[in-house]
């Protein structure tokens, strides 16, 4: 047995103002049936304009924090994985680290679109395993409302806000906690989903502006059919990797991005629904958010227990996509 990490603590947080299918209706041209019959999506959580992505961040981490029984002093490294940073910088984990800890930790934002989780779960688990870092908050956290165009009926309709947080700690000869990942990026497809204006690329400007350039775009066709391929390929992947087959799967934890991708996957492994969480009807898609707040939904309805193994799945922006196993306990 070796060194691994493992999930101590867990908490999430969406904003408590809600917005549903008919509030949409009146702001662009769209109908509670179609968004239902084509996203699953009913309601979505959106931050105050004064919420801050860090905010979010704060409320999920002291959830986290408090269920592993430590303070933010006993962290060696915070990761936030966000695509809606409160500024590009400094960082949001520089403003995090600076809330929860009395003493300076590490800390360092990570970008990866929706699959940002992922990667930052299988990067704090080889720094944990390396022996050189010992606890480390992974957050994921977005607001992804400061960067949705709400004249735009295509994509106004999907997103919605939140955040996520994990300790993980490094236990040795244990059979539970991360056991493995796979991760793939490919930029090839980065058109498909982008925010145009803001970075080196385009820097923001009066025109920028008056273009709406500086929301997120996307070509919804193609990205769901990037989806319907990268989902599956990565949990197959994954527990090859692990030497498990799906069979040894007893939960599936999909990135919630519209419920049809999620169906088409479960149709194709042939999953018994009980063994998939979905939970998009209530918070849409909330990027980085999707797959912690499914997993503790599933935890506080009593549908995850120790010695569990659970797969974490998630495609986005860049394009990127990717899996994670976890034992579950410690
Ligand atoms: O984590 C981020 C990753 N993003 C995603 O995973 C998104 C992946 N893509 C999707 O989920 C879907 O492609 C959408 C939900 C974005 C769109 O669904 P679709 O079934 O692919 O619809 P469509 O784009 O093919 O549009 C069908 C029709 C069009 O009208 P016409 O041309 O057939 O007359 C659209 O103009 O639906 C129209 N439409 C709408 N109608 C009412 C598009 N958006 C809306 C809307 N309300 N909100």
């Amino acid at each position: 047995m070796t060194k691994r990490a493992v999930v101590k603590g867990l908490g999430t947080y969406a904003p408590p103002r809600v917005l549903n299918n008919h509030d949409l209706e009146r702001l662009v041209d769209t109908n509670d049936e179609w968004i239902v019959t084509r996203t699953g999506i009913k309601e979505r959580h959106i931050a105050d304009p004064e919420e801050t992505t860090s905010d979010m961040a704060e409320k999920a981490s002291r959830i986290a924090l408090q269920e592993a029984g430590i303070e933010g002093d006993d962290l060696d490294f915070v990761i936030v994985a966000t695509n809606t940073p409160d500024t590009l910088f400094p960082s949001t984990a520089a403003r995090l680290e600076a809330r929860l800890c009395d003493h300076p930790v590490a800390g360092v934002d990570l970008q990866a679109g929706c699959t940002g989780l992922i990667y930052a779960i299988e990067m704090a688990s080889a720094m944990i395993q390396s022996g050189n870092f010992h606890r480390i908050l992974v957050v994921g956290a977005d607001k992804l409302s400061s960067i949705t165009d709400y004249q735009d009926r295509t994509t106004a309709v999907l997103f919605g806000d939140a955040a996520g947080a994990l300790v993980l700690e490094g236990q040795e000869s244990t059979e539970f906690g991360i056991l493995g990942s796979y991760l793939r990026a490919d930029g090839r497809g980065g058109d498909l989903l982008a925010l145009p204006a803001g970075g080196s690329r385009l820097p923001a400007s009066a025109a920028t502006v008056q273009e709406r350039l500086h929301f997120l775009k996307m070509n919804g066709n193609e990205t769901f059919r990037f989806a319907v391929k990268a989902m599956p390929e990565a949990v197959e992947k994954v527990l090859t990797k692990v030497g498990m087959t799906l069979d040894d799967m007893d939960l599936l934890v999909p990135h919630q991005a519209n419920l049809r991708i999620i169906d088409a996957a479960v149709r194709r492994f042939n999953l018994d629904p009980d063994r998939v969480v979905i939970n998009i009807e209530r918070y849409g898609n909330t990027s980085v958010g999707t797959i912690p707040l499914a997993l503790d939904e599933a935890r506080h309805q009593g549908r995850v227990h120790r010695g569990d193994v659970i797969v974490l799945v998630a495609f986005g922006a860049g394009l990127t996509w990717g899996a994670n196993v976890i034992r579950w306990g410690h």
